[in-house]
């Protein structure tokens, strides 16, 4: 696209700042503008002609759906990141889980999916998915290279999250997308948490990555987007033709703000990860707290697996909390005496958000037994010393060593 996307033997950060862009194509301006447009309009019938025959991702443009400058140069970024051959944009996190599905599923298969994953993935396969004749077996997280046992002859695909969103399992991704090659099985991972700066799948044998682009990629919590990362061409064709087909679009504005948060976000993911961190320290030490679901800490049951394949951690953990006599009305005055945590879903953005959750009636394969209630920290670009002080101050206010909900 540019001279600087060839330049892929240079550290991540200055990929980050110098790919993707072409000041000398936009009157040396440095970022380039939206293109908003549905209509493309070409000067000969042999044009039009050829741009039908052309490769979205390098031919001219055709009609707004299938491409613009913006998401071209958006899907041109995630896919050198990720090492991948192409990537496909959409308008939200839960479209790039359902896209590459739907691609590779058809009536009669078979699908292994994480018992970590994201709520609305277990929607998808519990209510969407079975009446399109696909069946869906959730299996334990953690069950690593043993994943075999559970492939049928009719099993397409394994997909996995990892962590988990809410219950942080952290899974043996090389050992599944090594059994699930032998098996000629296709792997999708929901990679959104890591981002292909602290875990790049598609080097450890994984097919698709899945990328909510609404948390830290973006990074400021003002937009929904997701992407699909393809390892290679035949993948990458049935996605695409799979997104056009259900009318799947990443509007232009969306693309260009999201490569705006790229362009920091080894600066951004440096400090969510070092607050992150320090909260989670602290957050072990306290009386109230059961255990905390953070990979960098030698008590997470993955720790060992974390180290071995990620090259770091982001700003989102867990917390399992003590069990409380008062339960729920104690838990609502912790949370509601937080100052700078925000109560709220998502993640990834500036600002620091806790959400307590309840898995425990939707674990299928792996029941959920803590008692004490689950609480999912992101910890944002805050001062890391308020937002312990705030949290002092809560545990404080709700006034009590034992705080779950029971
Ligand atoms: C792990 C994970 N994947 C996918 C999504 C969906 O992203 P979006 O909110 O952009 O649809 C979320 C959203 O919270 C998520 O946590």
């Amino acid at each position: 696209m540019d001279e600087c996307n060839t330049r892929s033997n240079k550290s991540i950060g200055t990929r980050l700042v110098h790919n993707a862009r072409n000041p000398r194509a936009q009157h040396g301006f440095v970022n380039t503008p939206i293109h908003r447009g549905s209509t493309v309009l070409f000067p000969t019938l042999d044009a039009l002609e050829a741009a039908v025959r052309a490769d979205t991702r390098t031919g001219s443009y055709i009609y707004g759906l299938m491409a613009n400058p913006n998401s071209r140069e958006l899907e041109a970024m995630l896919a050198q990141l990720d090492g991948g051959v192409g990537a496909v944009v959409v308008e939200s996190g839960l479209a790039a889980v359902s896209v590459p599905l739907l691609a590779m599923l058809c009536a009669g298969d078979h699908l292994l999916m994480t018992d970590s994953c994201y709520g609305p993935t277990r929607t998808l396969c519990n209510a969407i998915l079975p009446r399109m004749g696909i069946e869906t077996t959730f299996y334990d997280p953690r069950i690593g290279g043993a994943i075999d046992k559970l492939i049928r002859p009719n099993t397409r695909v394994i997909f996995m999250e990892s962590p988990g969103s809410l219950t942080f399992e952290f899974q043996d991704v090389p050992a599944i997308a090594a059994a699930a090659r032998a098996r000629g099985v296709t792997t999708i991972i929901d990679n959104s948490w890591a981002t292909p700066l602290y875990f790049r799948p598609i080097e450890h044998g994984v097919d698709i990555v899945v990328h909510a682009l609404t948390k830290y990629q973006s990074g400021n919590s003002d937009i929904l987007l997701g992407a699909i990362v393809a390892r290679d061409e035949s993948h990458w064709k049935r996605v695409k033709q799979t997104a056009e087909a259900h009318g799947h679009y990443a509007h232009p504005d969306d693309c260009s703000t999201c490569l705006r948060g790229l362009r920091s976000l080894e600066v951004r993911l440096a400090r969510h990860q070092a607050s992150a961190l320090e909260v989670a320290r602290w957050l072990e030490s306290r009386p109230e707290v059961a255990r905390v679901l953070h990979p960098a800490l030698a008590s997470h049951p993955d720790h060992a697996i974390w180290k071995r394949d990620f090259s770091g951690a982001t700003g989102l953990f867990g917390c399992v909390l003590k069990p409380s006599p008062r339960g729920r009305e104690q838990l609502k005055e912790f949370l509601e005496s937080l100052r700078f945590f925000g109560m709220g879903w998502s993640w990834g953005g500036f600002e620091s958000l806790v959400v307590a959750s309840d898995v425990r009636g939707s674990r299928v394969a792996t029941p959920w037994t803590d008692e004490g209630a689950l609480l999912r920290f992101q910890i944002g670009l805050e001062d890391p010393r308020d937002l312990i002080s705030d949290l002092e101050s809560a545990f404080a206010q709700a006034g009590s060593v034992h705080l779950g909900q029971g």
